[in-house]
């Protein structure tokens, strides 16, 4: 179905014309003083010098022509000339309808899908994640369901840092505990067992272990460095051993994103383009992309018209090794040959932008992509402190992602309590879906970019902007649908009715907004905008059912009609926090 301002500003358009304007001058939209009107036009205000006349007098042209409109209700020309638009309930029934029983509520799908890759996630194999990782996590799992919604094929890939020193650092510890493993017997010629020379419970405790030793030995950590080198050149029980590490790491960030709704199409990584980089070099140098400067393999990236320096991006370091660069550039030279995307959208902290800048100059001047492939990316604020400060610890340290979503959950389990009574397993898991609410949404609230502060108070809260307040209302509408449905009511083949009252249209009118809005939100990769729409959308509904007689009405058809906003309304919010991310329980 057409988005309403369309429907709107065509209607408009032909009433300029009927009345001898041109017809572009009869854009609408929403209202800024919503205690005026619902919509307005300032059309004659631009108009005036074109036609030489008071803008009053062509509103007033304008809205004679609008009287039987059957669009709008009321067109009331004002001083100095803009067009005060109330919208007829009929033709808003009509929207709801279509919006109804359309696919997607009435979103129109793209003449041409894209084909769009998200890179996000980046977690590190052998460290568990932290607070940084949560952002991405939930920004790109948010995007991916929303560009998806949309109608583009998406593929989300985790894209891991596989190939680095702490998997070097685990290894030196593991050798130390462990020495008579095979492994480091470089003469050792069989087979290696297959089963695992680590725990997952081993796991969690060696690297924050063999970090701190790194920072404190030079011996260790020259150790560590060493046995990154020797898995990165493929000795043998080196190589074997990294691949232990890898799998076992990918079982526990897998647990750890599960935890977080999130999931990831390629679970690949820095490593899964390792034999595409000396084509890659070689490709880059044949073509008079790349050459030595200082020893190291660069490229040029700078343009005439950068007003800050973007200094050559690095291919290769002087002693061959590959840097952080090399991969993200093979990386898009894999994803095009096995994927060919239209569009990329990467999705790190604000901080890399630079780096991306280089990384997207490069590919774009050796041609790794198509001249028409975009390349995107977003970059995310921090996630603060009540100091304004990035968010650690009580005692300052790095806090693992897992601690901070068990913390939600314990403050949300304290609040469940709080109010109600309800069965302890019960409450627990209730608790679980409504902290992720409070997680996700206290996050994609913000626009990306944006940093936030975590405010575990104010995320949790059941009233203001927030998640819960957002599956409370969810609830609401599900008990009282159930209610209805034990007092014998069917929910097949409900008609709806024009809004009888103020706030019944308004709920309409906040309603009929999807499809412009989520349209928007793919576009502009926008899930602050999904979020903004249902916050609207449930102060529209709370304020209707407070001033409602839902289940007590006595006109059955009336009721009816109330029944099937109410399921409509939870059909759209449930849909949105799907997109979001996170879901609603039955009971809270
Ligand atoms: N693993 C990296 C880190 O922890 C993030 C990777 C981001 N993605 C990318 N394609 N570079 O900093």
């Amino acid at each position: 179905m057409k988005k309403i301002l369309d429907v709107l500003t065509e209607e408009m358009g032909k009433a300029f014309e009927a009345a001898g304007y041109e017809a572009a001058l009869g854009r609408v939209t929403l209202s800024n003083r919503p205690d005026l009107c619902e919509y307005q036009c300032n059309g004659a205000m631009a108009g005036a010098k074109k036609y030489k006349k008071a803008p009053i007098m062509i509103a007033n042209d304008v809205a004679a022509r609008l009287a039987d409109s059957p669009v709008f209700k009321e067109a009331a020309a004002v001083a100095p000339g803009f067009l005060n638009l109330k919208l007829s309930e009929s033709f808003l029934l009509g929207m709801v309808k279509a919006m109804d029983s359309e696919p997607k509520f009435g979103l129109e799908m793209p003449e041409k899908p894209k084909k769009i890759m998200i890179d996000y996630g980046g977690a590190n194999v052998a460290k568990p994640l932290h607070v940084g990782h949560l952002r991405p996590a939930i920004i790109g799992e948010s995007i991916k369901r929303i560009s998806r919604y949309a109608g583009h094929e998406v593929i989300g890939d985790v894209h891991l840092g596989d190939w680095g020193t702490p998997i070097g650092m685990v290894i030196t510890e593991l050798q130390e505990r462990k020495p008579d493993l095979p492994y480091f017997d470089e003469s050792y010629q069989g087979e290696y067992p297959a089963e695992e020379p680590i725990t997952e419970a081993e796991f969690a405790e060696i690297y924050p272990l063999a970090s701190a030793k790194s920072k404190e030995d030079a011996a260790f950590k020259a150790k560590a460095l060493e046995a990154t080198r020797k898995f990165q050149k493929g000795v043998r029980g080196y190589r074997a051993l990294w691949k232990h590490i890898v799998d076992v790491s990918k079982v526990d960030l897998k647990k750890n994103y599960d935890s977080l709704n999130v999931e990831f199409d390629l679970w690949k990584g820095e490593s899964d383009v390792n034999d595409l980089i000396p084509e890659m070099v070689d490709y880059m140098k044949e073509g008079g992309w790349a050459y030595i400067s200082d020893g190291a393999l660069v490229v040029d990236v700078k343009e005439e018209t950068d007003t800050k320096e973007v200094p050559p991006c690095m291919i290769l370091k002087s002693d061959g090794a590959s840097l952080y660069n090399t991969t993200d550039l093979a990386t898009i030279m894999e994803r095009m040959r096995l994927y060919d995307p239209d569009e990329i959208i990467y999705i790190t902290d604000k901080r890399q932008d630079l780096y991306f800048e280089q990384v997207f100059r490069c590919a774009r001047k050796t041609k790794l992509v198509k001249p028409e492939t975009v390349l995107k990316f977003l970059g995310h604020g921090t996630m603060n402190g009540s100091d304004g400060k990035p968010f650690k610890t009580r005692d300052g340290g790095v806090m693992r992602l897992d601690v901070l979503v068990r913390e939600t959950q314990e403050e949300m389990y304290r609040k469940i309590r709080e109010g109600r009574e309800m069965p302890e397993e019960e409450a627990k898991a209730v608790a679980e879906t409504v902290a992720l609410s409070a997680l996700k949404y206290g996050d994609l609230s913000n626009q990306a970019a944006k940093d936030y502060v975590f405010d575990i108070d104010r995320f949790t809260s059941f009233e203001g902007d927030t998640g819960p307040y957002i599956l409370y209302t969810i609830v609401r509408i599900k008990s009282i649908l159930n209610k209805y449905k034990e007092q014998g009511g069917k929910m097949e083949q409900l008609a709806f009715l024009e809004a009888a009252g103020s706030s019944e249209k308004e709920l309409e009118m906040a309603l009929v907004q999807f499809n412009t809005m989520i349209q928007s939100a793919a576009e502009e990769i926008a899930p602050h905008k999904v979020c903004a729409y249902i916050y609207d959308l449930a102060n529209a509904f709370n304020h209707f059912y407070h001033e409602t007689k839902i289940l007590s009405e006595e006109d059955g058809a009336r009721r009816e009609s109330l029944i099937a906003l109410l399921a409509l309304t939870r059909d759209v919010l449930e849909t949105c926090i799907d997109l979001l991310g996170f879901s609603a329980p039955e009971k809270m």
